[in-house]
């Protein structure tokens, strides 16, 4: 782990389950010299994202959905650690109003699809896969976005494109776009957090 350096933009990670891509921007930014993970947050006991977080020696924050949606305490307690911004990776329920407030434009997020196609509530994980082979597209790709009120909503700030072969399932997908995802977050959570710091 690198070492917290005045004046760096602290980030945490919000994640519900394997956290592969946590996992890309925990080793992205080690020893950055700007940019700290310095939190990783997860609803999910069980979830993947946390082993990896204590095998980097990154503090975790078990949230469970009542107290996510309900409570404003953890609002208070990332502002407390000096959290600057907000990656969601895989985070699975929606952000309550309060921490959209409190981090306005400091929230971003990764989509497995083409966004405003295949988005909303219930298009997670192989849902929006299977619906995009089923509706014969002819390719996909990822949208990272800015965070608002509503569902995948927010403003798009990078998008890249896959094709979809005929031959493709929801599995095979999932692994294409996965390696999309983990090519681009990185890089672009860089450039988001150094223009908006
Ligand atoms: C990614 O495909 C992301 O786009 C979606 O959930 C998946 C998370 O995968 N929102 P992982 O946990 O990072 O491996």
């Amino acid at each position: 782990m690198g070492i917290l350096k005045a004046g760096q933009a602290k980030l945490a990670i919000f994640a519900s389950g394997k956290g592969s891509n946590a996992e890309k921007i925990i080793q992205y930014f080690v020893n950055h010299n700007n940019i700290h993970i310095l939190l990783i947050v997860s609803n999910k006991s069980n979830a993947g994202v946390l082993d990896i977080a204590k095998r980097s020696g990154i503090e975790t924050l078990l949230l469970e959905k009542k107290k996510f949606m309900e409570s404003n305490d953890y609002v208070q307690y990332i502002k407390n650690q000096g959290i600057t911004h907000i990656v969601l990776a895989g985070f699975l329920l929606k952000v309550p109003d309060s921490l959209i407030h409190t981090y306005n434009n400091k929230i971003l997020n990764i989509h497995p699809a083409l966004l405003p196609a295949y988005g909303g509530k219930g298009m997670y994980g192989e849902h929006v896969h299977q619906a995009v082979i089923q509706a014969g597209e002819k390719e996909t790709g990822i949208t990272i976005h800015l965070v608002d009120e509503e569902y995948d909503h927010g403003k798009t700030l990078f998008q890249a494109k896959v094709n979809v072969e005929p031959n493709d399932t929801p599995a095979s997908l999932a692994e294409k776009v996965h390696r999309l995802e983990h090519e681009h977050y990185p890089a672009v959570i860089e450039k988001w957090v150094s223009r908006t710091s």
